[in-house]
């Protein structure tokens, strides 16, 4: 073999042992004291003037050594986000799925992956953070799935809709919030499952018909700003009624779907608000390197056969 093609080799080797390195960190590193939602809305209680950032992600699956990895870097750019002290960051949220399949081990590593967001963190329920009747301890590491909260001149509603439906009495609590977000200048939804797909363009689908018609005329009536999904693992928005939908699945979760120009790559979004100013922007993250050559190389080129035969 050339000894050019035994250097690149060695220094792809080295670059693959160096990024796999932060997750062991994470997997020996101690368990911190777990926090809950409704903490996480007191220490925003006291939030003054009306130009300020949060963060969204879903779908980091936590627990899963290829997410766990991935959410690391993540996370390392997400507490960049206030340097320079741009702009203050209040919390960031979690589209549901922090787990990865809802076990005990899922949920510890969850924790401590929250635990080095320099930002409180928000926990929307996904399916699989129910998986296996993990619904306890959901309550233990992320406290309740369903409530509402002001932070500044914004409302942000949570809800679960992981079984596929919204119950009339959670339509009723969803009313209920919207009437009272009218004082506010935004409104924001967080829910794991998306209630229209950008991806298929359409939100006709059999699994969410029963109720993301509804939903979304209720979205339109309260002049909702925002309602922020994960589930499918991909970046993709778009707008109905005057209500933007963005989904928001690449917060560190093995990217299934398309390729990464068609959204399928990890990222977040930090939403920015300015008095009756509202808009975000996507950070695209790559995967670390071992991820890549493990893992992502590898779709990419499935994609790019698919799209050749
Ligand atoms: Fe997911």
């Amino acid at each position: 073999m050339k000894k050019s093609i035994k250097i690149i080799i060695a220094v792809i080797m080295a670059a693959c042992l160096v990024s796999f390195l932060p997750v062991v960190g994470l997997y020996i590193s101690k368990a911190p004291l777990a926090y809950t939602n409704a903490d996480v809305v007191n220490k925003l209680q006291d939030n003054k003037g009306e130009y300020f950032g949060f963060i969204i992600l879903g779908d980091n699956h936590a627990g899963f050594i290829m997410d766990d990895s991935a959410a690391l870097k993540i996370i390392k750019s997400m507490n960049r986000e206030t340097r320079f002290k741009k702009l203050p960051i209040d919390f960031a949220a979690v589209a549901g799925d922090v787990a990865f399949k809802g076990s005990r081990w899922d949920y510890i590593i969850y924790n401590k992956l929250r635990a080095l967001i320099r930002y409180p963190v928000i926990s929307a329920m996904g399916n699989h953070d129910d998986a296996k009747g993990s619904y306890r301890l959901f309550r233990k590491y992320a406290g309740k799935d369903e409530f509402a909260f002001s932070d500044r001149n914004s409302y942000f509603i949570i809800t679960n809709n992981i079984n596929g439906t919204v119950s009339e009495e959670q339509f009723a609590f969803l009313e209920a919030e919207l009437v009272k977000s009218l004082s506010y200048k935004h409104r924001f939804v967080i829910m794991h499952k998306p209630p229209m797909s950008p991806y298929q363009q359409s939100w006709y689908r059999p699994e969410v018909v029963p109720w993301s018609y509804r939903f979304m005329k209720l979205c339109e009536k309260y002049k909702v700003d925002i309602v922020f999904s994960g589930h499918e693992h991909m970046f993709r928005e778009g707008e109905l009624g005057g209500v933007k939908y963005i989904t928001s699945g690449g917060g560190g979760g093995v990217i299934l779907h398309p390729s990464g120009d068609a959204g399928g790559f990890l990222h977040y979004l930090v939403v920015r608000v300015k008095g009756d100013y509202v808009d975000y922007e996507i950070r695209k993250i790559s995967p670390p390197v071992w991820e890549y050559f493990a893992y992502y190389l590898w779709k990419d080129l499935f994609y790019f056969l698919k799209g050749i035969f």
